[in-house]
């Protein structure tokens, strides 16, 4: 079975179940400050989990595609990707653990209409309660009656675990969460790689984390809210938010101990071997990381993303350099052909990989060069530094851990690329000065993020409202090519990123500012329309929501007959204009070639 066919198998199972399929969303979440990646399907469902009604209905399926930059330094192994692809389905507020559990048992293991896996593989875990939130007693007594209806005892198959297993939510661990936020107790199914080596008696743990025991599929009862006190409440509804990875279930399927080794890899792969002369089974950690480097970094440039220093650019150029330095491992290097065969094996699912090869190819290369460059520099600056100061640089070529560091944060060099250029220094010292400016970044970064659109403060929603009028004003005033590419929401200040290839001079910076004004000035009515897709797009509603499969999208209007703006949105909004007061660009930032970013303040 491909990953395609258990695409299709998956959605037509809870179509049939009354779930309504949905797009998958961009990489880079909307209006969502808190996190950089979409790395999870219920992301972009977050205020429908808390209740907003979704224009869909209350049962929701689709496959997401997700990055997970937590997972990069275990690329490598058998089982972990940076990129993968997330099935889900929700009930907001419909069903509960009784469908879940066995619709998902069924998906399983049904010939029919599901994938047919052998039942007798599948090993499940459980909540185990901790202080007010009771042990899942009723889910490990609904799986003991799934694992006897197809006569196997469920005696060893159910095991209770603490929230460091059995606990979801977008932050981990409840004592991790911030207040407001939504989670809730989970159910995890198991799939036994190894059955010869017999029951697995109490090691359930330590098999899963031994890799004998693989994570298919993770059911979340999504049914708490975190309390600003630490305690938690019941939400209004009682959710499901459940989520598979794409790419286990066909190393399940095609019976492969190494995901690299199913079919999605094959052909990628292959023309790294073909490329670099080199073997699989020789260099094998080196094609992982690159596989899975380059993968993610197609999809990323796809969604908008440019290689740069900043957030997700910058989390793109790491992708990028390691990539490039497994390459360099096989003495080769990006080229047309490895990035032909990744958008080939994505294309049927993901058509925006082959309308963006030239984007992607573009950046990749680019990026490549500019790598080699900044390496041959650094080597260069160093060198002469060295000399400057007396010392030949010969040999095993000694540097200071404050000159290392320095290639770190003006090269965007890390330890192992500096020693690639034949340097040695002090690791423990780099280690050191590595923690405190790490330190010094996330202090930065958690006020960066304090608040944001998820508070729904009163500013941040003026602020919200004032980017539907900034896009509005710079199509207007630069053309209607020019679309935003990201925003980023909070009580301080509204961050705008769109497309366009040159700087704005300060004459266009006052005139868009002066067009929002006037909008503001003009007191418009904002409000919104629940309405065909189809209808949406004939209207000319911009924005980056893009359902493929649904009919009805959420749609705001600021201004009537005619409509200053008509955004794909999920709200909230301000209800009249003049609620912003007055707009102000602060200033300009370049993001690399093709984007730029503006940093504006409302209500002042
Ligand atoms: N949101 C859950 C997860 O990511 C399903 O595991």
């Amino acid at each position: 079975m491909t990953a395609k066919k258990i695409i299709d198998t998956y959605i037509a199972f809870f179509t049939k179940r009354g779930h309504i399929q949905i797009s998958s969303a961009s990489l880079i979440p909307q209006n969502d400050p808190t996190t950089l990646f979409t790395s999870s399907g219920m992301q972009p469902l977050v205020s429908y989990l808390l209740g907003e009604p979704h224009p869909q209905g209350k049962r929701l399926t689709n496959v997401q595609n997700c990055f997970r930059a937590a997972d990069i330094d275990e690329v490598g192994d058998n089982r972990h990707t940076t990129f993968f692809r997330m099935l889900g389905n929700w009930s907001l507020g419909d069903y509960f653990k009784k469908e879940q559990l066995l619709w998902f048992f069924e998906f399983l293991t049904k010939k029919d209409t599901g994938l047919g896996i052998d039942p007798s593989r599948l090993y499940v875990s459980v909540f185990a309660g901790l202080k007010d939130i009771p042990k899942d007693e009723e889910s490990a007594a609904i799986w003991g009656d799934l694992f006897e209806s197809v006569n196997i005892n469920p005696n060893g198959r159910i095991f209770f675990c603490g929230v460091d297993d059995n606990w979801w939510s977008r932050s981990g661990a409840p004592n991790h969460m911030p207040s407001g936020e939504p989670g809730g107790p989970d159910s995890e199914v198991y799939f036994d790689l190894d059955p010869s080596r017999g029951t697995l008696g109490t090691s359930f743990r330590k098999l899963s984390d031994s890799g004998r025991l693989l994570e298919i599929g993770n059911s979340v009862f999504m049914q708490y809210q975190k309390q600003q006190d630490g305690s938690f409440k019941k939400l209004p509804q009682q959710n499901v938010d459940f989520g598979a990875g794409l790419e286990r279930l066909l190393m399940v399927l095609e019976g492969a101990n190494d995901m690299f080794q199913t079919s999605l890899f094959t052909s990628i792969i292959r023309i790294i071997e073909v490329k670099t002369e080199r073997s699989y089974k020789n260099h094998t950690q080196e094609m992982r990381i690159v596989a899975d480097h380059l993968t993610a970094s197609v999809f990323m440039i796809a969604n908008g993303i440019s290689p740069s220093n900043k957030e997700q650019g910058y989390v793109l150029r790491r992708l990028i350099r390691r990539g490039i330095d497994s390459m360099h491992a096989l003495q080769g290097e990006i080229t047309e052909p490895v990035i032909e065969a990744i958008i080939q094996t994505y294309q049927e699912t993901d058509p925006l990989l082959v309308s963006s090869y030239e984007r992607i190819k573009l950046a990749l290369l680019d990026e490549q060069s500019f790598y080699v460059q900044t390496l041959k520099s650094a080597q260069k600056i160093i060198t002469k530094k060295y000399r400057t100061i007396g010392t030949e640089l010969k040999g095993q070529k000694e540097i200071s851990s404050e000159d290392a560091f320095i290639l770190y944060t003006t090269h965007g060099l890390a330890p192992t690329q500096i020693k690639s250029l034949g340097f040695v220094f002090d690791e423990k010292a780099f280690a050191e000065k590595m923690k405190a400016h790490q330190s010094l970044s996330r202090t930065r970064a958690s006020q960066k993020f304090a608040g944001g659109l998820a508070d729904q403060r009163e500013k941040t929603i003026m602020g919200h409202t004032a980017t539907h009028l900034l896009h509005q004003a710079i199509r207007d005033l630069l053309g209607n090519q020019v679309h935003q590419t990201g925003s980023n929401i909070t009580n301080e200040r509204v961050r705008f990123d769109f497309s366009y290839d040159k700087t704005l001079t300060a004459e266009q910076l006052t005139h868009i500012e002066s067009i929002v004004n006037g909008v503001i000035a003009r007191n418009l009515p904002v409000y919104c329309e629940v309405m065909p897709l189809q209808k949406a797009k004939q209207i000319g509603a911009i924005g980056l929501f893009d359902e493929k499969y649904t009919d009805k999208v959420n749609v705001y209007f600021i201004g009537k007959n005619p409509s200053y703006s008509i955004e794909f949105c999920g709200g909230p909004h301000v209800d009249f204009t003049d609620k912003l007061k007055s707009f102000k660009i602060v200033r300009q930032e370049n993001l690399g070639k093709n984007q730029k970013r503006i940093y504006a303040t409302v209500g002042n």
